[in-house]
């Protein structure tokens, strides 16, 4: 007999006929009630044993987390909060699950103790409920830019470049095999180099993607990028996943919509594709935020705020304008900026970039044409000569969610900015030749996938919207 899902059954199953389930024991009440999930949706399924019925042996492996085969009758349920439940004819154990060590019981665990767990997490309905919005992002992304006549690109993950020119790479090297793998000392001999050429794991697809855009028009990129910024923030993970559009003939402005519609588009995906997961995710938040103080509750539920987003602009400033705003700001009666901006040319903290879309607009924020000295070799000089074509957009709870820029295709202004910055030619000479031959206007953004997951979520932090992440202090999976 062909299994179904607990979606589907959920979802209008003819009654009285004899159907099987597969899932995992959530929970098992009165040795009667058992809860089954199968990770289709959030709810559970409610199996009801007949214990006299049914052998005790098998009935003794029903724990939380075990994994079973039921077989039996759909019928109406007598229940509250069900419709339909099982009646029980049969049980097959696939896997059961002892309770004197299986950590995930049906209480509530802390989000940091779940961390440790992060193999069994997803076992529990706050990660299934994150797990399923980020794949429903994810293919909201792939369908946007398919719409929109975008093709999807794949860049290298080892590269020779750095193409956000930060330093902040991780090495790839090899074991040297013709030495002995282990030094005197006790260390590790590696090979100098890789390709015969000093090799990183890619901070960004940008450069390659550029190359792809000046012939197929206009691409994607969506998969891995890797930091090696020591950064122990709720923001920053040594490993995320980034969607890198870029598309020839594109100027800032034109860039600056782009990025607009489709966040717009891929929340607007979720709204109306994940209301189950999102009501959810906002009862959790609204449970939390009972317990602190009125002033730190959020003015708006999480499918508000999402709709919020869908439906109103996103306000565009110039980083000229923004520090205009910030040097003649009080942010609060009693807190002070701990940095405050007073020259113009400063980067802008994460405190100020909350400041300007929490306190300030109360919208998304696009902030553009930004000092040159404070962004990366590749973007557009303006005519100014000490701005450059970039735009952040800055998110509620988030701060920065994408960065990206007109790119500079004027071939010497490009070798000058990056002779300014010792970046020797050699190193991005197919870089430059794409400024040679048939060059043109162009742009491209970035957008952190896991900070537009945090969003969309609600979740505090960003090692919780990942399935395994990567942070300094975390590798252990
Ligand atoms: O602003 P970034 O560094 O821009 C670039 O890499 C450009 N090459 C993108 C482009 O124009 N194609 O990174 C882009 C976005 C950030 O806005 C942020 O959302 C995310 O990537 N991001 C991180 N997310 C998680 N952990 C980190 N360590 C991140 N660093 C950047
Ligand atoms: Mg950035």
């Amino acid at each position: 007999m062909r299994s179904v899902s607990i979606k589907e059954l959920l979802t209008g199953k003819e009654l009285l006929q004899e159907i099987t389930v597969n899932g995992w024991v959530r929970t098992f009440r009165s040795n009667r009630f058992i809860a089954l999930n199968d990770g289709s949706t959030l709810n559970n399924i409610q199996c009801v044993v007949d214990f006299e019925k049914l052998d005790d042996a098998i009935l003794r492996q029903v724990n939380t987390g075990a994994a079973l085969k039921i077989t039996g009758t759909l019928v109406e349920s007598q229940g509250k909060g069900q419709k339909v439940e099982i009646q029980v004819r049969d049980i097959f154990v696939h896997g059961g699950a002892d309770p004197e060590v299986y950590p995930i019981q049906p209480k509530k665990h802390s989000l940091e103790f779940l961390r440790e767990k992060a193999h069994l997490r997803v076992r529990t309905n706050t990660f299934s409920a994150v797990m399923r919005v980020r794949s429903a992002l994810a293919f909201a992304i792939h369908q946007y830019f398919r719409e929109n006549g975008f093709y999807y690109f794949h860049a290298p993950i080892i590269t020779g470049s750095d193409a956000e020119g930060a330093g902040e790479m991780f090495r790839v090297t090899t074991l040297d095999e013709k030495n002995p793998p282990l030094k005197e000392d006790g260390t590790v001999n590696f090979k100098e180099d890789f390709f015969g050429k000093e090799t990183n794991l890619t901070v960004s697809g940008q450069l390659e993607a550029e190359a792809y855009a000046m012939a197929l028009g206009k691409v994607y990129t969506f998969g891995p990028t890797f930091r090696a910024e020591n950064s122990n923030t709720s923001r920053h993970l040594a490993e995320f996943w980034m969607i890198e559009p870029e598309m020839a003939f594109y100027d800032l402005d034109a860039n600056m919509d782009l990025a607009e519609d489709f966040i717009k588009y891929v929340l607007s995906y979720v709204l109306e594709h994940c209301e189950e997961d999102l009501q959810f995710l906002e009862n959790r938040l609204l449970d939390e935020e009972k317990t602190k103080p009125q002033a730190e509750r959020s003015e708006m539920a999480l499918i508000e705020k999402l709709k919020f987003i869908t439906d109103n602009n996103f306000k565009r400033v110039t980083y000229t304008e923004a520090i205009e705003i910030l040097r003649n700001s009080k942010p609060n009666k009693k807190k002070k900026f701990q940095y405050h901006i007073d020259e113009w040319g400063a980067d802008l903290q994460s405190e100020h970039e909350r400041y300007l879309v929490e306190q300030h607009f109360k919208c998304p924020v696009i902030l553009f044409d930004y000092p040159a000295k404070i962004k990366a070799f590749y973007m557009r000089l303006n005519e100014d000569g000490k701005t450059v074509r970039a735009m952040d957009i800055l998110f509620p709870g988030i701060g920065e969610i994408v960065g990206g820029s007109q790119r500079e295709e004027r071939l010497e202004v490009l070798k000058e900015k990056m002779a300014a910055l010792d970046i020797p030619e050699e190193e991005l000479w197919w870089y430059l030749d794409l400024r040679k031959f048939g060059t043109a206007v162009h742009s491209g953004f970035g957008l952190g996938f896991e900070r537009l997951v945090l969003f969309a979520t609600g979740m505090g932090n960003i090692r919780d919207v990942i399935p395994f992440p990567r942070t300094p202090q975390n590798a252990e999976f």
